[in-house]
């Protein structure tokens, strides 16, 4: 296992077309697309900075997961993605670990990648998602 890069890092917002109006504004930058991602209740804009994304995240719902996350915590820094190889043998190897995984197994992220999520509680109070690139 290895990790190829830090693909994105998460914030949520409440209002996406605010918050790409003021990245743009205070820091000069663009998204590359915006994706409507159902399974995952969110709607994001994707933001290249150097080989790495800035992905804003705004939830479709209160229910859904994210949505919970902004009752609870207001916005803000929701988790950190590494890029992997292969997330079979990624995820493979954390479970030898031992780590505790929210997916066992991956499932179909923003872009057409595959994903899988790591507990904060597994590893210093950090969401972690792991995204393995169509294109890598
Ligand atoms: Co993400």
């Amino acid at each position: 296992m290895k990790l190829i890069n830090l693909d994105h890092v998460a914030i949520v917002v409440s209002d996406l077309d605010d918050a790409v109006e003021r990245y743009r504004a205070r820091y000069n930058v663009e998204p590359l697309y915006r994706e409507t991602v159902e399974s995952q209740g969110v709607e994001e804009a994707m933001i290249p900075v150097g080989g790495s994304f800035i992905q804003l995240l705004r939830p479709l719902s209160a229910e859904s997961s994210v949505g919970r996350f902004l009752e609870r915590n207001g916005e803000g820094l929701h988790h950190v993605a590494y890029a992997v190889a292969s997330i079979d043998i990624a995820l493979a190897h954390l479970k030898a670990e031992g780590a505790r995984l929210v997916d066992d197994s991956p499932r179909v992220g923003g872009g057409g990648a595959k994903i899988a999520f790591v507990h904060p509680t597994d590893l210093a109070g950090t969401l972690i998602e792991l995204v393995e690139r169509p294109y890598e």
